[in-house]
C-alpha cells in the first residue's frame, strides 16, 4: 500500500464524510478508482468543479449518473463560487443520519468532519478558501505540489481536512493521460505537447465542430488527423514560418491556453458510459 493510500485510510477514521472534487470536464479521469475501495462505508458527496468551463448538458448527465449510484452531487465553479453556498446543506443530507445520532447524545451542535479530496489542480483550494470565505488553502496552478495536511474549521458548523496532493492522478490509458495532462492535473511535458494537442484538437473537430469552426475560423475535417487539423488553425492565425510552413508548435501552446482559458465555450470531454 502506498503512503498516500495510507494516509487516508489513517485519516478516514476522522471524518464523518468524504467529499471528492472532480473536474466537471473529465469527471472519469479526474477521478482516482481507488477512492471507492479506500472509503467504502463512509458517507460521499461528489463536486463537480469547474462547471464553468464544461458543457451544462453533459454536466447534467453526469449528474444523473452519480445520483444513480446513490451519491450526491453538488455542481460548483469554485473560482467564482457559484454553488459554493449550497455545500453546508449538501453537507447536511449526507450526512442527516448522524446529524440526528449526534442530536440524540445531546451534541447538536457537533461540528462535521469532512475529508476534501481531489487530485492536484482540481480546484481544491480554491474551493475551500470560498467556504471558509477566506484564505485558508493556497491554491496555485502547479501540478504535482504537495503540502502537508490540516483542518480548517469554518463557521457553519464544518471542519474540512485539506489532504493536499496525497490523491494522486491514476490512467492506465494514453487517452485518460491526455485529458488530465490538457486540463493540468499532470505535467503537459510528460508527453510531447504537439501530440497532445493534435490529439486534442482531432477530439475537439469531433465532439465541437462548431466550437472549431468559430474559433479557428475553418471547417473541420474528419477525414484529416491531428496535425492537419493543427496546421489549418495555424494557418487561419497567420503562425507562418516560413513559405508553406506553419508553426505547429505555437498553435499547439495556443490550443492549449485557449482551452484552459475557456475561450473555446464550455467543453467537456467525457460522457457517463
Ligand atoms: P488544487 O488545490 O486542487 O491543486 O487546485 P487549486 O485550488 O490550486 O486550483 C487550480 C487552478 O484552478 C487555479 O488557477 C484556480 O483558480 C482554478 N480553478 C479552481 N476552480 C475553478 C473553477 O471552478 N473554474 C475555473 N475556471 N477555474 C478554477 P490558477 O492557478 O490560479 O490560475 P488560473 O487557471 O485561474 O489562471
Amino acid at each position: 500500500m502506498t503512503k498516500a493510500q495510507r494516509m487516508i485510510e489513517e485519516n478516514l477514521k476522522l471524518v464523518d464524510a468524504v467529499c471528492e472534487i472532480l473536474d466537471a470536464r473529465i469527471p472519469n479521469a479526474s477521478r482516482n478508482p481507488d477512492i471507492d475501495r479506500l472509503a467504502a462505508g463512509k458517507p460521499r458527496l461528489i463536486i463537480l468543479n469547474r462547471i464553468d468551463l464544461a458543457d451544462p448538458n453533459i454536466t447534467a448527465q453526469w449528474r444523473r449518473y452519480f445520483e444513480a449510484q446513490g451519491i450526491k452531487i453538488l455542481e460548483t465553479d469554485a473560482k467564482s463560487g457559484k454553488g459554493v453556498n449550497q455545500f453546508n446543506q449538501a453537507v447536511r443530507e449526507v450526512l442527516k443520519e448522524k446529524i440526528e445520532a449526534y442530536a440524540a447524545k445531546g451534541q447538536a451542535n457537533r461540528p462535521l468532519k469532512i475529508m476534501i479530496l481531489g487530485i492536484p489542480n482540481v480546484g481544491k483550494s480554491t474551493f475551500i478558501n470560498k467556504v471558509a470565505k477566506r484564505k485558508a488553502a493556497i491554491a496555485g496552478d502547479k501540478p504535482g505540489v504537495t503540502r502537508g495536511k490540516q483542518w480548517i474549521s469554518i463557521d457553519q458548523g464544518l471542519d474540512l481536512l485539506d489532504t493536499p496532493g496525497i490523491l494522486w492522478p491514476k490512467f492506465d490509458s494514453q487517452e485518460v493521460g491526455e485529458m488530465l495532462a490538457i486540463t493540468n492535473a499532470i505535467k503537459a511535458d510528460v508527453l510531447d505537447k504537439e501530440t497532445l494537442a493534435a490529439n486534442f484538437m482531432l477530439r475537439l473537430c469531433r465532439l465541437y465542430p462548431d466550437a472549431v469552426k468559430a474559433r479557428y475560423k475553418f471547417e473541420p475535417n474528419l477525414e484529416m488527423n491531428g496535425f492537419e487539423l493543427l496546421e489549418e488553425a495555424a494557418k487561419k492565425r497567420g503562425f507562418l514560418i516560413s513559405r508553406g510552413e506553419y508553426d505547429i508548435e505555437r498553435m499547439a501552446n495556443t490550443l492549449l491556453g485557449e482551452y484552459h482559458d475557456g475561450k473555446l465555450g464550455r467543453i467537456s470531454l467525457e460522457k457517463p458510459e
